[in-house]
């Protein structure tokens, strides 16, 4: 069966480290997708010279320039709407985006629990493991869900599970996590991506 490539916006606010997974896993073959445009919420963002340095095409659309949620959520549209994209993939992504109808079940995101645990606002980086730890929680994980107009909310597409050790810190639980959040995102564009080949009849035997 040949697989069209999706063609993908990737958003994000921090390290860059879940986008150079995407293109770590697409330069290694196991993702049939292009990233297009990387949007990156934050000009100090440190992703974003990984993102030019791994040559992608990376834009700056600082929340700070926009006075509300509104006239952010409508640049950040027509910056995603102008590149082309298939499929939005949130990574680490800290703003709110008001995701119009036109990218609801097109846009993704990854969140380092297992939702609906241990989400939502403020529930971001160390303070996600960090609450984990202090639930007394034996597992953990990470979640790939598709976006809707909440924090850490709408469909689940996979969910990816590790233990909780009694000598974890925020930070050895989050290394665990993440070690699943590199699995879990790349398999769960490609599940999403097939499915929607098959729903316009795009894959070919
Ligand atoms: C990951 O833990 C992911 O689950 C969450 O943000 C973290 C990655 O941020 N959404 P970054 O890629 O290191 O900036």
């Amino acid at each position: 069966m040949t697989l069209p490539v999706a063609k993908l916006a990737v958003l994000i606010s921090g390290s860059g480290s879940t986008m150079l997974n995407l293109a770590h896993a697409i330069d290694s073959g196991d993702l049939p997708a292009r990233i297009v445009l990387v949007i990156a919420s934050r000009s100090d963002a440190v992703g974003i010279d990984r993102a030019r340095g791994a040559g992608l095409a990376c834009e700056v659309l600082p929340r700070k320039a926009f006075a509300d949620v509104e006239t952010y959520s409508n640049a950040l549209t027509a910056c995603i709407d102008a590149a082309g994209v298939d499929l939005v993939c949130m990574a680490g992504f800290l703003c709110f985006w008001k995701i119009p109808a036109h990218w609801v079940g097109r846009t993704l995101n990854i969140h380092p629990s297992l939702l609906p645990d241990f989400g939502g606002r403020g529930m971001h980086g160390m303070h996600v493991h960090d609450a984990v730890i202090k639930s007394g929680a034996t597992q953990s994980g990470c979640t790939v869900h598709f976006a809707d107009n909440q924090y850490d909310h709408g469909p689940v597409i996979l969910q990816r599970t590790c233990p909780v050790r009694p000598d974890d810190t925020p930070a050895t639980l989050a290394a665990r996590v993440f070690a699943e959040e590199r699995i879990a995102y790349p398999a769960a564009i490609k599940n999403v991506w097939l499915s929607m080949q098959r729903q316009i009849g795009g894959c070919r035997p």
